[in-house]
């Protein structure tokens, strides 16, 4: 979703501020634009589509100045148009906006009363008109944002920049993330500290209701009722090269590629020789009811964890989408746990759900790739899955770090409720041990799905089936198609098949079975029976012994190697995104950044 930076620079900030930009890219954005004020003069450069296009208009019409602020939009309220680009200016104020103003009809009336003219169809430029009305009424710029700030409903980050002030922004932060970065007579702003790395490792986060008044010697921070807040600096630890290609093509073929790393590297954290390395007073015997809640591909996570909770230990789970807890409104046990599953730890609804859980259960956990997010401060204990930071906006690497804490989660869940004991646990873990192999194992298989690949891109629908937990992994495997390849994927339980999805298939339509060769496998081969008695084109993934019985007649088949029982979610992630990774390559999408998708959907 929309990216923010502002600098306070030494020389001429244009430069920096589009590369910061591209280090926001990863959040998905349809338009992009700067704004610097230059010996106290305030002028933009807006431009739609990709980065490239406002770097292109910038060697034409280049903006020079010292202090500036810089955007990319994901369109809300408005097409993708240069003029409901950011930065948004009334009069003397530039304003670059993340989030969304709720009460903007409201605000947007009374303005227009008052005799103001909107160029846009956006709810920032509401913002903007406002802080011009408190500057016509001969308030200065900290008074009018202080005035400003009290009328705005929603959740927002903002960052203004002012006309004759050479050494002046003002940013705000109430439901989205903001960062202020510190540097030697310099200061930044940022959506995220990915956007301020190279510049400065010295962070100071906004917490909830913050704004600060920024200069280059420093930042003054006032909380939600005005007064002088303390926040902490931290250094943080975002290597730059980290968040490079390392030699892939793209983020997303990186990220794929370092999962058996990254998962070794989780393991490593949360185990201790054969036991389980987790907080102490992480007791799950007392607990009557989990429940999971997440978005997009972590609630596909919470979905495969329901299976392990409730068969490994017993305990009753709920798992919900974000979105529609949150105004369900479901009764919670003051007995029951509530867990967040969150990439980014920032989703809007996963947010919000998570305030509403806040009261009504005994306690709040999460499971972030983002430490510092609101949604791990906010929760009683924060799990994080160390994948590193994820750029591409499919997420790979996070689910499989998630399906493994959550798997370890289980593990000491079914320990607390007695059943299983310390050697059961250590078996396990055993197991858990082979996981990077297996997984390298099956990235082996890339030629080959290239290759199949091919075919599945002239698909119109693809259809994947799974049973028990490999139900989930179908619906992740149809996501991650749709998401970059554009190709219309859908998931089912393969049990569900008879009850509508058949009467889809025909000899054009690739059906993706993931049947590992475990209990439920016999039935899901009768569904797969069921595909090619209609002629529908099967593609069979699963381990030697499944291939063997049941790939004869199959389409296409994909072995991979033989995984324990708690594992074999976590290992066919693995060609679900190759698949989606190789149809979009052979599709010519953009991989990294697809289209209308955000890597952070912090707006509901
Ligand atoms: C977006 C991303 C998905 C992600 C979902 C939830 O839709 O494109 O990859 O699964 O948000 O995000 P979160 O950061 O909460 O895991």
């Amino acid at each position: 979703m929309c990216g923010i930076v502002g600098v306070l620079g030494r020389n001429q900030v244009a430069p920096l501020l589009v590369e910061a930009l591209k280090r926001l890219e990863y959040r998905g954005y349809d338009s992009a634009g700067i704004a610097t004020v230059n010996d106290g003069r305030l002028d933009r450069r807006r431009a739609v589509g990709k980065l490239v296009n406002l770097s292109d208009l910038l060697v034409h019409e280049p903006l020079a100045g010292r202090a500036g602020i810089g955007h990319t939009r994901w369109a809300t309220h408005g097409a993708a148009t240069v003029a409901n680009a950011h930065p948004h200016r009334a009069g003397g104020v530039a304003v670059v906006h993340n989030g969304i103003i709720e009460n903007f009809r409201d605000l947007r009336a009374e303005l227009t009363a008052a005799g103001y003219s909107f160029e846009s169809e956006t709810d920032t430029e509401t913002v903007a008109l406002l802080m011009r009305q408190e500057r016509d009424a001969g308030k200065d710029a900290r008074a009018a944002t202080a005035a400003v700030l009290a009328r705005l409903h929603g959740a927002f980050a903002l960052c203004f920049l002012f006309e004759g002030e050479d050494d002046l922004m003002i940013c705000a932060r109430k439901g989205s993330p903001l960062a202020i970065g510190h540097g030697e007579g310099e200061m930044f702003v940022g959506s995220d500290a990915i956007a301020l790395a190279p510049m400065t490792d010295r962070i100071t986060y906004l917490e909830e209701g913050d704004w600060a008044v920024i200069t280059r010697q420093g930042a003054e921070i006032f909380d939600a009722e005005g007064r002088r807040a303390n926040r902490a600096m931290t250094r943080i630890q975002i290597d730059a090269t980290r968040i490079e290609k390392a030699g892939h093509k793209h983020f997303m073929a990186k990220e794929i590629a370092e999962q058996p790393v990254v998962l070794a590297d989780a393991l490593r954290h949360y185990t201790a020789g054969d036991a389980l390395n987790l907080p102490a007073d992480l007791d799950f015997r007392a607990v009557e009811r989990l429940t999971l809640v997440a978005c997009g591909t972590a609630h596909y996570a919470c979905h495969v964890a329901k299976y392990w909770f409730e068969s490994l230990a017993g305990l009753p789970c709920d798992i919900d989408i974000a979105s529609e807890f949150r105004y369900r409104e479901p009764p919670l046990s003051d007995k029951g746990w509530a867990l967040f599953v969150s990439q980014s730890g920032e989703t809007a609804d996963t947010l919000a759900a998570l305030r509403y859980a806040r009261e009504r259960v005994a306690r709040i956990l999460s499971v972030v790739n983002v430490p510092t997010s609101s949604i791990a401060r906010e929760s009683d204990l924060a799990l994080p899955i160390l994948a590193g930071v994820e750029v591409g906006v499919a997420s790979t690497k996070a689910f499989t770090c998630q399906l493994a804490v959550l798997a370890l989660l289980a593990l000491k869940a079914a320990q607390d409720r007695g059943r299983l004991d310390a050697a059961g646990v250590a078996a396990h873990l055993a197991e858990f041990r082979l996981l990077p192999g297996l997984m390298n194992h099956a990235l082996t298989l890339a030629p080959e799905i290239e290759a199949l690949s091919e075919h599945l891109a002239e698909a119109q629908d693809v259809l994947f089936l799974g049973r028990g937990p490999m139900y989930p992994l179908a619906l992740e495997g149809a996501l991650k198609l749709k998401e970059i390849s554009y190709i219309h994927a859908e998931g089912y339980a393969s049990g569900e098949l008879k009850h509508g999805p058949i009467a889809l298939i025909d000899n054009r339509v690739p059906v993706i079975v993931m049947a590992p060769r475990d209990g439920l496998f016999d039935k899901t081969v009768s569904n797969m029976q069921e595909v090619m008695a209609r002629h529908g084109k099967v593609l069979l993934i699963s381990d030697a012994t499944g291939i063997a019985e049941a790939g004869q007649d199959c389409w296409e088949t994909l072995t991979l190697p033989e995984a324990p029982a708690l594992l074999a979610p976590i290992l066919y992630a693995i060609p679900a995104q190759l698949l989606a990774y190789h149809t979009a390559i052979a599709k010519g999408t953009d991989v990294d950044q697809p289209r209308n998708l955000a890597k952070s959907v912090t707006v509901e």
